[in-house]
């Protein structure tokens, strides 16, 4: 039972037939909104949306009346997790995000904590008044990034193309890993249960860094925590995984006990749907480069997706998110291909 006006996207991740497509897109709450640049431009900076609950809601909100999309993700990032822990991160302008404080050793472990439900209470906050101000317009998606990919982070301290600091830790001290991304891993389970209980109907795992690890690395330190968090979640509450550059774990995705699998752009659809099986939802996975195109292009390369993924099971996206500097006029060109669309076998 649902009370939405539009449950395309739930109906989809439980394999409940669907007219259409449903679409939405990973960053779509961000930079590629003028109107999201003329709330941030007011702010002392990132953080300050991030934990200011009306504007966070505000700019959740704005691609469900500007783009069109069939679902809302909450505005926040992935590294409130280690923020709440205890390792507070700063947002360097056009640079990203910096910890003055890292995990190198046993002894760090000391300066982080397993959250309790009653903290993070401005995201819970902003979901609330984002399930008031959507109106039952669409479901809102809740999110937290993966244990591996929070690791990283905590590990390196900043972005990295290698994170080879993290990947040292673990061949290096395998326990100290597990103790950390054990710590991750009970934190994002108490955070994910409260953004469900705040109203999130939906919730989404991100592993961005997945494809940095060799799949024995990946089933060892990544996959055994997801997993975890998987089977904590509550009933009913569709439980997207999307294990960036991961492709070559698909068949073992397949097994967790989640709905969907989100897909990137370097795995092709017939593949994706061989090795995930009947039993999930795929997610994706048009390369957000193609956004640059002409209109002709968008649509063109839009519909052969649409094809090859076929009307079940399907929820159209990109294969990551949204570059900053792709023109919304694309984004909308895009989203009404997907909503325009009749697959061939309906006729
Ligand atoms: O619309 C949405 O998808 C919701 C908002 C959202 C943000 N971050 C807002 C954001 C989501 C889902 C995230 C997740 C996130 N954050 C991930 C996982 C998804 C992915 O892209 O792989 C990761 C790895 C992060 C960490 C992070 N946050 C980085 C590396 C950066 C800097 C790079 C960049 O894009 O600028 C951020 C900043 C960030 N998070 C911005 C936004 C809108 C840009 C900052 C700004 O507006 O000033």
């Amino acid at each position: 039972m649902s009370t939405y006006h539009n449950d395309l996207i739930l109906r989809a991740a439980r394999g409940e037939s669907t007219e259409r497509t449903p679409v939405w897109l990973m960053r779509q709450a961000g930079r590629i909104l003028p109107e999201y640049r003329a709330i941030r431009e007011r702010l002392s900076g990132f953080k300050e949306l991030v934990e200011t609950p009306e504007l966070a809601a505000e700019v959740t909100i704005q691609p469900v009346d500007i783009l069109g999309v069939d679902a809302a993700i909450i505005f926040s990032d992935i590294l409130v997790i280690p923020d709440a822990m205890g390792l507070t991160y700063e947002m360097i302008e056009k640079k990203g995000p910096f910890f003055p404080n890292t995990i190198r050793r046993r002894k760090d472990l000391e300066k982080i904590h397993v959250i309790d439900a009653d903290e993070l209470s401005y995201v819970y906050d902003a979901i609330r008044l984002t399930v008031k101000g959507l109106d039952g317009r669409v479901p809102l998606i809740g999110f937290a990034g993966a244990p591996f990919t929070i690791l990283c982070y905590m590990v390196e301290g900043h972005g990295s193309k290698t994170f080879s600091l993290a990947r040292k830790m673990l061949v290096q001290e395998p326990d100290l890993a597990n103790a950390l991304l054990d710590k991750i891993t009970r934190s994002t389970i108490v955070y994910l249960r409260a953004q469900a209980e705040a109203g999130a109907a939906m919730l989404q795992i991100f592993d961005s860094w997945a494809g940095i690890l060799s799949p024995d690395l990946f089933r060892e330190f990544s996959l055994p925590y997801i997993e975890k968090i998987c089977r904590a979640m509550p009933e009913g509450i569709p439980l997207t995984v999307f294990a960036k550059g991961a492709n070559f774990s698909l068949m073992e995705m397949a097994t967790l006990p989640c709905d969907t699998l989100g897909l990137d752009w370097n795995i092709p659809a017939k593949l994706a749907k061989q090795w995930a099986g009947p039993d999930k939802t795929l997610q994706g996975n048009l390369d957000p480069a193609v956004l640059y195109a002409d209109g002709t292009e968008i649509v063109k390369r839009t519909k052969a997706m649409l094809d090859s993924f076929g009307s079940h099971r399907y929820i159209a996206n990109l294969g990551h998110g949204v570059y900053p500097d792709t023109d919304p006029q694309a984004v909308k060109i895009f989203i009404e291909t997907v909503k325009a669309y009749h697959h061939a076998e309906v006729y």
